[in-house]
Order: structure tokens, then C-alpha cells, then sequence
């Protein structure tokens, strides 16, 4: 499909094709840049990246979203525009030396953009995995996660963490990814056959690079000056009470990382248990730390979450980076056509993802 698409765009046959889910975060957000755990899984919605090499230094990309070609080059800056995810991820390819030179590049994507399921995020592993394959090059799928980061945090100018781009490079639907966001190590967890893992829209529009996820990553700098390390998500009581001198919003900030790390590292134990009332309400404590101590959620998504209770979830929160986007519900399977038509019918801009 994607191929045949490459052929009309270029006229001319892609070397390597591939596919990347986006992603949906379970438990543990804004965990990752402060030492702790995450539990993303991947959707079976995703990008196809098809793509031939250039001898010159320039790119030709062209998304189905968009039905347009852009023309960038090697030399280029982030410039704002969509094909700024895929000229990062080709200028870092050629850095390592795993391409030589630009490149032509399609891109058909069933995710929606702005929801927070990673859809860039996709857009770059996929790119780098497939110069990965051209170059024939061992690094693993943690490496080129970490080359994936690097195009947000650098290319882009976006201080993300490096949960979404593990996700999407190694986790599969019907597994969740217990990533140790410290030390990178992580665990494949099976999620039960009778739950469904419910993606759904809220309707709110957000983009993370537009200044708030920074706030919060500058805010935890802050605590992380005043405990001399970085790992926020791993400090004792104790040290937490000798940080008491900060001004309150940094404490609860502070107390959103710990306790959301804590309630992943538990929630990971309820999953391999079949404890799934368990790990339900300890959804339901995330959503509420992220919108008490962290404040990254919004009235409308907060309301989403608890009509998605009220209506039989056992467990929902919002999920990624924060202030709209997604709600993730863990919902029977024998119950969910019910629970969704009764909260779509009550939230009228939500919409089914998956
Ligand atoms: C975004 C970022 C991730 C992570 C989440 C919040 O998705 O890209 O690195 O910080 O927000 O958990």
C-alpha cells in the first residue's frame, strides 16, 4: 500500500518500509525525566514510513495528512512545520552515519495529531529504524529511542523524557512496557484478555511544544537543584521533608513524582496479579495527583474521567503530557460498547481513538 503510494509521490521504488504504533501511557507521567517508572502500550494505530535515499543533501517529504510535499535540506533548522520531525530524525541519521545524504520519505499515519498517543514521537523512530535497516547498522531499539530523543530535545527544542520513544520502538498492543526511565532496563508486561485498555479523545487540543510541558520540567529543575540528583521520582520521606523550605507548588509538584512513580511501580505488580480493581484505582489516584499537585489537566478532561467511572471503568486518567489530549480507561470488554456509548453520548467533542 504504502509502496505503491511512494511510487505515485516519487516516481521511483522505496528501499525500506516500515510501521510504528503511537502509544498510550497507562500509568506514570512526567515520571521520565525524573528518574521514575512509566507503563506505556502501543496502539494499534500508527505511522508507515516508506523511504529511498537522495545523493544530494536534500529531503522531499510528503504526508498523506497533509496530501503535500515538503522540500527541506540537511542544513535546515526547525522551522515550526510538520516535516521538521522527519528532517531532525534524517540530519541525526547522517550524524551517525546511517544514511548519507537526504532522502525521500512518505509518511501515512492513522494517528491524530495532537492527542498526545506519540504520534511524532513515531515519525521519528520509524525514520530511524528504517536508516537503521539501509545502513544495516546493530544499534538496538534503546539506542536509536535515545537518538529519537534527541531530535525532540535538540532538533525540535522539545524537553521531552524518553518514555514516548521507548514505547513506540518496543512495546506491541496487548503488552505494556515497564520502563525503568533511569537506567533504560525494562519488562514486557501481558494485559489481561478480558479488560480493554479504552483510548478516548477529549475533545481539547493541545501541543506540548507550546510552553507548558516546559514550565513543569523547569519547575522540577528546581527541586531537582535544591536535592543536589536528578531522581525526583526516588527520594525517601525523609528527603522529601527536607526539601520543605520550597514554596508549596514545587512540593506538590515534587509529591506528584514521587507518588505517580510509586503507583507504577505498584501498578505493575496488580497487572502480573490480575489485581485489576487494584491497579484501577490507582489510575484514578494518578488522574487525580496530576490534577491537584501536578495541575496539568483541564475541567473538561476532568469531567471526561470521572463520568468514564461513573459509567463502569475501573480505573481512567488522563494520559501523556497533560492539558487536554487523551483519557485512557481500563474498561470489561464484555461492557464496552455499552460504556462508550453511554460517554460519548454525554461528551459530545469526545471521540473514540481505540
Ligand atoms: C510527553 C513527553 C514524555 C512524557 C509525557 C508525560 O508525552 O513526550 O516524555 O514526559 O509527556 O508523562
Amino acid at each position: 500500500m504504502s509502496a505503491e503510494t511512494f511510487k505515485r509521490i516519487f516516481q521511483a521504488s522505496p528501499v525500506a518500509v516500515n510501521f510504528t504504533p503511537g502509544r498510550v501511557n497507562l500509568i506514570g507521567e512526567h515520571t521520565d525525566y525524573n528518574g521514575g517508572m512509566v507503563l506505556p502500550t502501543a496502539l494499534p494505530l500508527g505511522v508507515t514510513v516508506a523511504m529511498s535515499p537522495c545523493t544530494d543533501d536534500n529531503l522531499h517529504i510528503w504526508s498523506d495528512k497533509f496530501d503535500d510535499i515538503a522540500h527541506r535540506s540537511l542544513k535546515d533548522k526547525a522551522t515550526g512545520h510538520w516535516s521538521d520531525y522527519v528532517t531532525g530524525a534524517v540530519i541525526i541519521a547522517n550524524e551517525m552515519g546511517l544514511l548519507s545524504g537526504g532522502a525521500n520519505i512518505s509518511l501515512q499515519t492513522t494517528l491524530p495529531f495532537g492527542a498526545g498517543i506519540s504520534s511524532s514521537a513515531a515519525v521519528t523512530v520509524g525514520v530511524l529504524k528504517l536508516a537503521r535497516e539501509m545502513a544495516q547498522s546493530s544499534l538496538s531499539d534503546t539506542e536509536i529511542s535515545v537518538l529519537a530523543r534527541r531530535v525532540e530535545n535538540e532538533y525540535i527544542g522539545m524537553p521531552c523524557g524518553i518514555m514516548d520513544q521507548m514505547a513506540v520502538a518496543i512495546a506491541r498492543p496487548g503488552q505494556a512496557l515497564a520502563l525503568d526511565t533511569k537506567s533504560l532496563a525494562y519488562d514486557l508486561v501481558d494485559l489481561p484478555n478480558d479488560y480493554h485498555m479504552a483510548v478516548i479523545h477529549s475533545g481539547v487540543y493541545r501541543q506540548l511544544n507550546e510552553g507548558r510541558y516546559k514550565e513543569r520540567k523547569e519547575e522540577c529543575d528546581t527541586v531537582k537543584s535544591a536535592l543536589g540528583h536528578d531522581d525526583i521520582c526516588l527520594i525517601t520521606d525523609d528527603e522529601f521533608a527536607s526539601l520543605k523550605a520550597l514554596p508549596d507548588v514545587l512540593l506538590r509538584r515534587a509529591r506528584h513524582c514521587i507518588s505517580d512513580h510509586r503507583r507504577t511501580v505498584k501498578s505493575v505488580a496488580c497487572i502480573r496479579a490480575g489485581d485489576y480493581a487494584a491497579f484501577g484505582q490507582l489510575m484514578i489516584e494518578s488522574h487525580a495527583s496530576m490534577r491537584d499537585d501536578f495541575e496539568i489537566t483541564v475541567p473538561k478532561v476532568d469531567r471526561l474521567v470521572d463520568d468514564a467511572v461513573c459509567f463502569g471503568a475501573i480505573g481512567a486518567r488522563q494520559t501523556g503530557g497533560g492539558f487536554g489530549g487523551c483519557i485512557v480507561a481500563c474498561v470489561a470488554k464484555d461492557k464496552l460498547e455499552a460504556w462508550r456509548d453511554a460517554l460519548l453520548a454525554v461528551h459530545p467533542d469526545a471521540y473514540w481513538v481505540a
